[in-house]
Order: structure tokens, then C-alpha cells, then sequence
């Protein structure tokens, strides 16, 4: 069997108000990054579309760095129709600034009202025009983690969610829940980030060879 095609992505993004400022959040990209690495132990085909980290390119990872949500939907649709499976581990802002400032916006003692747009939603379209790929997502909760994941899956039609606590942002370890397309619910203990991606891993290459597992290498 041919080495899977993995397309992940990273990271949270960037969305600027004028050159200098920017909406963002506290994603680290250490979870996405250990789902290359994991991933990267089963095929050469890895490439992990990155948003700003603090994080060492995980070896033999082809990594794409881009800062905002835009950037970053073009590239993940550039390379959707080429990947088998797709990890969206980014934590991708939900809105941008209707306009950007040309020059640095300047204070002037009274509010600043900003107009906010919505951005891609990149894991709805994936669904959208899914023509063969396993899709992952990410669900970060702060109340009713597995309802709102559960609405996440089948809104964005995913094959898998993976969802954890908003806390777990920053941290080197992660308690999560995955999700299924066909209803299963599998709850991990709180591990590493490196054993997490390992375990979603294998459930994700359950899922492409349709319940064999170990193919797939
Ligand atoms: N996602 C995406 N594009 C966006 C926002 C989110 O592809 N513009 C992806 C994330 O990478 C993640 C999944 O969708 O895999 C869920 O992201 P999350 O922020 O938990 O949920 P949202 O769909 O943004 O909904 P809400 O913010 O209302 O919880």
C-alpha cells in the first residue's frame, strides 16, 4: 500500500487591525506539531501548514508558514485534492478586521469601535468537497466539550474530532476525547501531546483502510 498523504495544519493565526497590531490567540502549535511528527514515523508525505509558533520544524516535515486565516485556507485548498488525510489542528480566528489600517491607527482618548468579518471557514469547506479524504478536526471547549464537538463533526462532516478543554492550549499535555462519524466516543487520560497524536494517529489510519489496522505504512 502506498504512504498516506497527510495535510495538517497548526497553530493560531493572525489578523491584523494596521501594521502593527493583531487579533490572535494562545494556541502553540505543540499538538499539531506532534501530529507531523507522529505522522511523519509512517509516511515521507507530511506537510504541516503552519501559523506563527515558537517551534523547531519537526524533522522530514515539509512545513508551510503563513499568518493569517486567509493564507492559510488558500494553502490547505491547494493541497486538498493531493492528501488522503487532513488534520486541522490550527486554531483558526473565527474573524478579522473589516478593514486594515493602512498606517498605525492612532489613540485618541476616545473608543475605538472596530467592525469585525467573518473568515473562511476552512474545515466546512473541506467537507464540502470531500472526494475521498479522511477529515480531522479540533474541537477547543470551555462548556459542553463532547455537545458542541458533536455538532462540530457533523455540521463540518468530519470523520473524527478530537475534542479537549480551551486549558489545554500552551500546555505539554492533553486530555481528549475523540469523536466518531458512526457514533463511537473513545476518552483518553490526560497524556503528552507526543502519546496523544500517536493515539490519534492510529485511530486515523483505522479509518482510511475502513478498520484494518496497521496498514497504511
Ligand atoms: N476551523 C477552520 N476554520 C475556521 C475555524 C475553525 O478550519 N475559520 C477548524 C479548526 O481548525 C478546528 C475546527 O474547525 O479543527 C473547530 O474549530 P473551533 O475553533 O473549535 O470551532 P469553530 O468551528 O470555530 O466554532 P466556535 O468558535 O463557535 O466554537
Amino acid at each position: 500500500m502506498k504512504p498516506l498523504r497527510f495535510l495538517i495544519t497548526a497553530g493560531p493565526t493572525r489578523e491584523f487591525l494596521d501594521p502593527i497590531r493583531y487579533l490572535s490567540n494562545r494556541s502553540s502549535g505543540k499538538m499539531g506539531y506532534a501530529i507531523a511528527a507522529a505522522c511523519r514515523q509512517v509516511s515521507p508525505h507530511v506537510t504541516l501548514v503552519t501559523g506563527p509558533v515558537a517551534l523547531p520544524a519537526p524533522s522530514g516535515v515539509k512545513c508551510i508558514p503563513v499568518t493569517t486565516a486567509a493564507e492559510m485556507a488558500s494553502e490547505v485548498f491547494r493541497r486538498y485534492p493531493k492528501a488522503d488525510v487532513v488534520i486541522m489542528t490550527a486554531a483558526v480566528c473565527d474573524y478579522r478586521p473589516r478593514r486594515v489600517a493602512g498606517q498605525k491607527i492612532k489613540k485618541t482618548g476616545q473608543r475605538l469601535i472596530l467592525e469585525w468579518e467573518p473568515t473562511t471557514d476552512i474545515l466546512l469547506e473541506l467537507g464540502k468537497r470531500k472526494c475521498g479524504q479522511v477529515l480531522v478536526g479540533f474541537a477547543a471547549e470551555t462548556v459542553d466539550l463532547e455537545r458542541h464537538a458533536r455538532a462540530k463533526l457533523r455540521r463540518k462532516q468530519l470523520d473524527l474530532i478530537v475534542a479537549n478543554d480551551a486549558r489545554a492550549f500552551e500546555s505539554d499535555t492533553n486530555r481528549v476525547t475523540l469523536l466518531f462519524a458512526d457514533g463511537r466516543v473513545e476518552r483518553l487520560p490526560e497524556l503528552p501531546k507526543r502519546k496523544v497524536a500517536r493515539e490519534i494517529l492510529k485511530h486515523v489510519r483505522v479509518l482510511v483502510t475502513g478498520g484494518v489496522a496497521g496498514a497504511g505504512e
